[in-house]
């Protein structure tokens, strides 16, 4: 998800978090807006929609999210949440005029907490101002244990097209390390309930190379995945995030850091029990059933596409201008509610800022980075990535080898500096 300010980690979301350096695939969020346009006249154009409500914290999440004791006294409620979100769904119908939505999706925090009803208020409201472009992808992050057989009816019925639950891992241990609610198996039923319900597309979020989490581990979360017969998977690396009660824990020596050997080894166990179940990937940390199972959403983010991000802290991109929110919930809806908008700030991207995100983001797709992007000196570079089996190079194309998704970071610098990764 550009996401929250966490959905390309996943937070390419609207509410955007720093793009993973890791030398290893992460995240799920937090990305830009990114580049590179695929032929069409107009890039498609996503809503995201922020839900900054959880039940707990998990030790590890560094997301715009609140729980209930933190929202005390504050007067923020969901509520209200749902009031503000629909002025600022009318601020952006005058802003950007008419347009269809080709992509929705609801992201957290916990959208699950709402209930089928709340969310199909929100989609009623995208609908009453923008409409829906015939086909549209409808998405909604979930928690497992918020989830039901009559939670996904209600979706399903309000016109949800796809779920994407948090099942992290199966390894009861693992969720005690992430501070997961839910049992290993609250999420292999949710995920089963959510295809029963008729939603076409269903996706699980895995973290992987979590201190204590074993190869044995990994392989049975796998299992149970493909069990599930979803038609998605992302999995991030865990990203130890200051400010976190896990980074805290990792900073009083009570659990080891993450090792970046055995993220990398853990990535391609991943890679090859998905591939040999028929899923490939088509972004470094995410893999679909086939061209119809990819997340269109966040495939706007990775090509340039124009969205807006509803809610607080949710980050916008039209046509290379950049806006966010502000984060706290009681502050936007507020703001709102006496007739102003809700930005925090905004950022017009520089022709090279443009340039670098459509690098980046478009090398870690599997349809690659169109060469003639590169200058003379990135092209020396990716030709040299190319004969150190990092890069393969094809009808114009440069797209990640195996071995080049593990050092995704260093080759997208490689290709912009023109120096060896
Ligand atoms: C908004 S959450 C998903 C929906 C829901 N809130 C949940 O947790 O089930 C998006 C995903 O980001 C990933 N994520 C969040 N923080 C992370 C971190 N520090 N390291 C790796 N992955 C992370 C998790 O896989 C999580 O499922
Ligand atoms: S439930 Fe999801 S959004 Fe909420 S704290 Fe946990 S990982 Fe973050």
């Amino acid at each position: 998800m550009l996401g929250a300010d966490s959905h390309g980690r996943p937070r390419p979301g609207p509410t955007l978090g720093p793009v993973q350096q890791s030398p290893y695939p992460t995240s799920p969020t937090a990305t830009s807006p990114t580049a590179t346009s695929p032929s069409r006249t107009s890039p498609p154009f996503g809503v995201y929609v922020h839900v900054p409500f959880c039940a707990a914290r998990c030790g590890y999440c560094d997301f715009n999210t609140y729980t209930p004791s933190e929202l005390v006294g504050s007067g923020a409620s969901p509520d209200g949440w749902l009031d503000a979100v629909r002025r600022e769904l009318d601020l952006a119908a005058r802003t950007v005029g008419p347009r269809a939505v080709d992509t929705v999706f609801v992201g957290g925090g916990t959208p699950s907490l709402l209930g089928p009803a709340r969310l199909g208020l929100v989609l009623d409201a995208v609908r009453e101002t923008f409409g829906l472009a015939p086909g549209a992808e409808v998405s909604t992050e979930s928690n497992p244990e918020s989830t039901s057989p009559e939670f996904f009816a209600g979706i399903a019925d309000a016109g949800f097209t796809r779920v994407s639950l948090g099942m992290q891992s199966a390894a009861r241990h693992v969720l005690a390390v992430l501070d997961r609610r839910h049992t290993p198996g609250r999420a292999v039923a949710a995920a089963k309930e959510a295809r029963a319900a008729g939603l076409a597309h269903v996706n699980l979020d895995l973290i992987y190379a979590t201190p204590g989490e074993t190869t044995d581990d990994l392989a049975a979360t796998l299992d149970a995945v493909l069990d599930t017969g979803v038609d998605h998977v992302s999995a991030y690396a865990l990203i130890v995030e200051d400010g976190t009660a896990l980074a805290r824990r990792v900073a009083r020596g009570e659990l080891p850091a993450p090792d970046d050997d055995v993220a990398a080894a853990r990535y391609e166990l991943i890679d090859d029990r998905l591939s040999a179940a028929g899923m490939g990937w088509y972004e470094v940390s995410n893999w679909a059933a086939s061209a119809a199972a990819q997340c269109r959403h966040n495939m706007g983010y990775w090509l340039d596409g124009d969205w807006w991000g509803l809610g607080p802290g949710a980050h916008s991109h039209l046509s290379g201008t950049r806006w966010w929110n502000v984060k706290h919930p009681a502050r936007y809806a507020a703001l709102l509610a006496d007739g102003q908008p809700p930005e925090a700030g905004r950022e017009e991207l520089t022709a090279t800022e443009r340039h670098t995100e459509r690098v980046m983001l478009a090398l870690r797709l599997a349809s690659g980075l169109p060469v003639e992007l590169l200058d003379d000196t990135g092209r020396v570079a990716a030709r040299t990535a190319s004969a150190d089996g990092l890069l393969d190079i094809a009808d114009g194309r440069a797209v990640l080898t195996p071995r080049g998704r593990l050092l995704a970071d260093g080759v997208v610098h490689a290709l912009l500096a023109g120096a060896p990764v």
